[in-house]
């Protein structure tokens, strides 16, 4: 029987709003280059939970708290005086085992703020596949919200996006209405055989290569490990579901 269950994809995280949200919504928040990797990352390396917060100075206040790591990233970079930044090869370690990851990025945490009245999930390429089994499973509808960059459109999200739509819609459990979700997948269509040389001219691919960080997108594409774990936001923490 087809459900009849929407899927919809927001192509930044600025028009959140505009989007149709009920409490039977759950969103995918999604910033592939890095914040969402860096998070299945940190769920996969064993963290407590992670405390996404939206600004520099409320990240400070939790310096130096016991059993906790403070990371922060502005522009791609890290911040002086802070734990951790925002590459995943900072998290694959012991030392962050059983800790609480307080992480503050220029779009994925603001993001995952922008949608925390609603059901919020965060997905990449490393739990897509949980991510999939979890929504067909979940008989609600579906907002992919992407991060973008500053309020602007981004390559990737976007394609990761229409991997995931693509992978629902293929289930005939979901309707499309929604021309950002075919444009997502159009884009996904023409990536999916190579998504580091698709994405060759991308914004923040060149931002991260001038960063000599080539490798975190090349990561972040194409991860070497996957987890079950669906990071979920409860109560302002993610978590593992
Ligand atoms: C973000 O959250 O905007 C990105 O993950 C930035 C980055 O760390 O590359």
């Amino acid at each position: 029987m087809l459900e009849n269950r929407n899927i919809n994809v927001c192509l930044v995280s600025d028009l959140f709003e505009n989007y149709p949200l009920s409490e039977n919504t759950i969103v995918v928040v999604v910033d592939l280059l890095r914040a969402t990797t860096v998070i299945s990352t940190a769920f996969n390396f064993g963290v407590k939970e992670i405390i996404p917060v939206p600004s520099l100075e409320i990240a400070k206040t939790y310096i130096d708290r016991e059993d906790f790591i403070v990371a922060a990233e502005r522009n791609a970079m890290p911040i002086k005086g802070f734990d951790y930044g925002n590459s995943p090869f900072q998290y694959m370690n012991n030392d962050i085992l059983d800790k609480t990851l307080v992480l503050t990025t220029t779009n994925g945490t603001k993001a995952i703020n922008i949608a925390s009245n609603y059901e919020v999930i965060t997905s990449c390429f490393i739990n897509i596949d949980a991510v999939e089994e979890f929504l067909l499973n979940s008989n609600k509808d579906v907002l992919i919200l992407c991060s973008g960059w500053k309020g602007v459109f981004n390559l990737e999200d976007t394609i990761f996006s229409g991997c995931l739509a693509n992978k629902l819609i293929s289930s005939k459990k979901f309707n499309v209405n929604c021309d950002s979700t075919l444009a997502s997948l159009n884009l996904y269509e023409q990536a999916k055989h190579d998504y580091f040389s698709f994405l060759s001219n991308s914004a923040h691919r060149k931002r991260l290569k001038f960063l000599n960080i080539e490798k975190d997108t090349e990561f972040c594409l194409n991860p070497d490990f996957k987890s079950k774990i669906i990071p979920t936001l409860k109560n302002g923490k993610l978590v593992a579901l």
